[in-house]
């Protein structure tokens, strides 16, 4: 894999973890946001965890 393919799975990776960080924390309500972030950030973690796994994955 290139460089940037490299850059894109770390930075994938990152965006990941601050996520379940972010999702954890809303869904045990230690964070108090409005909890419609939790729902739609949940559907985008999905999505940026499969593009991470595709990328690492089948790119490497
Ligand atoms: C990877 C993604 C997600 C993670 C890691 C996560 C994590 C959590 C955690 C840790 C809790 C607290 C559970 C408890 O204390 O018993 C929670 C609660 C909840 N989550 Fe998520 N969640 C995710 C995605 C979603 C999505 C996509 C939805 C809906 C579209 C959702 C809806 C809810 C609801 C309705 C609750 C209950 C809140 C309450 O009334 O206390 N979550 N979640």
């Amino acid at each position: 894999m290139n460089g940037l393919g490299k850059s894109l799975v770390i930075i994938f990776g990152i965006i990941n973890l601050l996520l379940v960080i972010f999702q954890v924390s809303t869904g045990k309500r230690w964070l108090k946001v409005n909890f419609k972030w939790h729902r739609r950030l949940g559907v985008v973690l999905l999505i940026t965890a499969i593009i991470h796994a595709v990328l690492a994955d089948l790119a490497l």
